[in-house]
């Protein structure tokens, strides 16, 4: 039965079971299908609700969460807000640690849910809306020390392996069977890589010969073995620049697609005005990404993309200013 014929006991039945979109507004011209998976339908807005729930659940399993155990994790906001969410109803205090160079849209998001945020000053020199690793290591810092001083759970995004089982166990069966197993690619653009590494090794268990391909922004491609010319870009979410990222394995990866800050902000203004989908930064990468896996490696073939996150969390910044319309 669907979900929305029955009753749900709380919003936390609301998380997943997102729709699979066909762009074919936007591939018009380009041999192939782009399939869009609308994260940004969770309930938080992004598809960190799943994984927000999926690591406090399994740590209530194992015992290493308490009942009213304070919970603490560091976040670019959506992370944050997942989790948020699921302490809201499940009952724990939680701490969201997050730089000030993240948009304030999710500050704000996360106190409504009743979080305590603390922002984080960025390094001198960084700009706001663009988040280094450099300024992520300060928020790292920060995030340990409260996990300290208040006795919380730290519910490590970097580091659970929550993370990519949420996408793993839920996410990627739900995108095998609303394609009917079929389609030859994926492509995402990686922050702590969990939706990478979750879909990865749920579609080639499906079929060896689905390709991953991982996104990165063109000027902070250090997984594909290229320097950081520019850690500071604005494709927020990811792209940190990050020398070990723990959930990340080289071998899921059949290739490295690199996207310009101006080809995802295109992509995210063409998604709006010719798709109806109003999407944020990193999933127009994502879809920058699969085109060019259309006009490559896949002509042809069927790519699919997740939309992370909504474009309604970044009205502060200026991927809408002067849209055309
Ligand atoms: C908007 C957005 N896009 C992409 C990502 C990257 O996803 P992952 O951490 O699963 O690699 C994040 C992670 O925070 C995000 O918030």
């Amino acid at each position: 039965m669907s979900r929305s014929a029955k009753t749900l006991p709380s919003i936390l039945d609301a998380v997943g079971d997102t729709p699979l979109v066909e762009l074919s507004r936007f591939t018009a011209g380009t041999q192939g299908r782009l399939l869009a998976k609308l994260e940004y339908l969770n309930p938080g807005l992004s598809k960190k609700d799943r994984i927000g729930l999926q690591m406090i659940e399994e740590a209530e399993a194992s015992g290493q969460l308490k009942p009213g155990q304070p919970v603490v994790e560091l976040t670019s906001g959506n992370t944050g807000t997942g989790l948020a969410i699921v302490c809201a109803i499940k009952g724990y205090p939680f701490v969201a640690v997050m730089s000030r160079g993240n948009s304030m849209e999710r500050a704000r998001m996360m106190s409504a849910f009743g979080a305590e945020v603390v922002l984080v000053d960025q390094l001198p020199g960084s700009k706001p809306g663009q988040v280094s690793g450099g300024d992520l290591d300060l928020v790292e810092r920060a995030a340990q020390r409260i996990t300290r001083e208040r006795g919380a759970f730290r519910a490590d995004q970097f580091r659970l392996p929550g993370n990519s089982r949420a996408h793993y166990l839920h996410t990627a069966p739900e995108i095998i069977r609303q394609t009917g197993g079929k389609f030859d690619a994926f492509c995402d653009f990686i922050g702590s890589a969990g939706s990478f590494a979750g879909c990865a090794r749920a579609f080639k268990e499906h079929d060896p010969g689905i390709k991953c391909f991982v996104v990165e922004p063109s000027t902070a491609a250090v997984l594909a073995g290229r320097p950081a010319t520019d850690p500071n870009h604005r494709i927020q979410g990811g792209g940190y620049s990050m020398a070990s990222l723990p959930l990340f394995s080289p071998l899921d990866a059949d290739g490295y697609i690199q996207v310009s800050e101006d080809q995802a902000i295109r992509a995210c203004r063409r998604l709006a005005r010719e798709e109806g989908i109003f999407a944020g930064f990193s999933s127009g990468a994502n879809v920058a990404a699969g085109i060019s896996l259309l006009r490559g490696p896949i002509s042809g073939g069927t790519v699919v993309v997740l939309l992370s996150d909504s474009g309604l969390k970044y009205l502060s910044t200026d991927l809408w200013e002067n849209a055309p319309h």
